[in-house]
């Protein structure tokens, strides 16, 4: 029994910020954004929430895969920047979609959180427990940036993706990698709330994302062709045989040496960066059902996924369409 991904769905906020426009809020330039990562524009939430582009991406997935709600047994949703603390952003979809039988959570590996959301529910698949899960990844990076940080606010956006999976006997996932390392946590953080009990005056200043990019794209550059290589090996295959590269949009420098390092053609890397900039667990879904939408994914071609980030965590994966 293999993991196979059916339906594929998408949602990004309405109003888009490009370069430019950032340029009216901070000292900052197209060039300079662009040239160093790639991004030309990105979607910011200003009515949409994490569970609306959530709910709106889950629904456009079921269509796809033509699946009803009430087929679905399992819902995993990866995230770092949920409405609630709870619910789970996951229970709010299950609840606006209907989907009343299944089991529903959140999770957080950073960026990483669709790719682990997918082996979760492969193990699930694979145990017998569950048949159909809507697994998805969804950030409103925008309310946890510091928009006085010019270093780190422009590299990020808001918005969703989703994918049906479901138990096939003939394709699907082929092999998986994932992993994690704790002691470089710093490298990339985003703290939570300070206590305020009685017993402690906490500082309460709001704590934003803060990274350090240098030490970030040494671990993407090493981490990431290393997991695809395991991953590809394990599938019994060589990267030449990969038909796409469905990578973690970060930065177009961390994937075009993702690229050099596999000696794959640049053009195997389909790019959405450009348009959405920096999702973090929603980038590798929505570059995923962009994908699909253009008729990029013939059945039976091989896609290798690769989600890397926060943690840090890292998780890659190859697939029979
Ligand atoms: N506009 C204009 N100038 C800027 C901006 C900006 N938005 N941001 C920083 N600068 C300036 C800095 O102030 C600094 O100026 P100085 O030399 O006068 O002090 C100069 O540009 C260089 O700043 P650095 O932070 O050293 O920039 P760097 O060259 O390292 O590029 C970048 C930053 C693009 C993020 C790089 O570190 C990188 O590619 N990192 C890879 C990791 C990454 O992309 N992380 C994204 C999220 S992590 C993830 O998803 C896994």
């Amino acid at each position: 029994m293999k993991t196979r991904i059916i339906g594929t769905g998408s949602c990004l906020p309405k109003t888009v910020m490009t370069n430019d426009d950032l340029s009216k809020y901070m000292d900052t330039s197209d060039e300079w954004i662009s040239s160093r990562t790639g991004i030309r524009e990105r979607h910011l939430a200003v009515e949409e929430t994490t569970a609306s582009m959530s709910i709106e991406a889950a629904k456009r997935a079921m269509e796809n895969a033509n699946v009803t709600a009430a087929e679905i047994d399992l819902i995993i949703l990866g995230t770092v920047s949920g409405d609630f603390v709870t619910p789970a952003c996951a229970c709010e979809v299950q609840a606006a979609i209907g989907a009343d039988r299944a089991v529903a959570f959140d999770i957080n590996a950073a960026c990483s959180g669709f790719m682990f959301a997918l082996n979760i529910a492969n193990a699930y698949i694979q145990a017998g427990l569950y048949r159909t899960a809507l697994i998805l990844g969804a950030e409103t990076l925008s309310k946890i940036v510091d928009w006085e940080d010019r270093s780190t606010c422009v590299l990020f956006g808001d918005g969703a993706g989703a994918a049906v999976v479901r138990g096939d006997e003939n394709c699907g996932m082929l092999s998986f990698d994932q992993g994690s390392d704790g002691a470089k946590g710093d490298v990339l953080a985003c703290p939570g709330r300070a206590n305020n009990n009685p017993l402690i005056k906490a500082d309460q200043t709001p704590r934003y994302v803060h990274m350090d990019g240098q030490e970030v794209y040494k671990f993407a550059v090493t981490t990431v062709p290393a997991s695809l290589q395991k991953t590809i090996e394990a599938a019994g295959l060589t990267p030449a045989d990969i038909d796409y590269f469905a990578l973690h949009q970060a930065n177009i420098r961390i994937i075009q040496s993702v690229s050099k390092r596999l000696h794959v053609s640049d053009d195997k890397f389909p790019i959405s960066l450009d348009h959405c900039g920096n999702i973090s667990a929603a980038s590798v879904p929505i570059l995923l059902d962009e994908m699909n939408r253009k008729g990029l994914l013939k059945p039976g071609m091989r896609v290798a996924l690769s989600g890397f980030g926060g943690g840090l965590t890292w998780a890659s994966a190859v697939i029979e369409w």
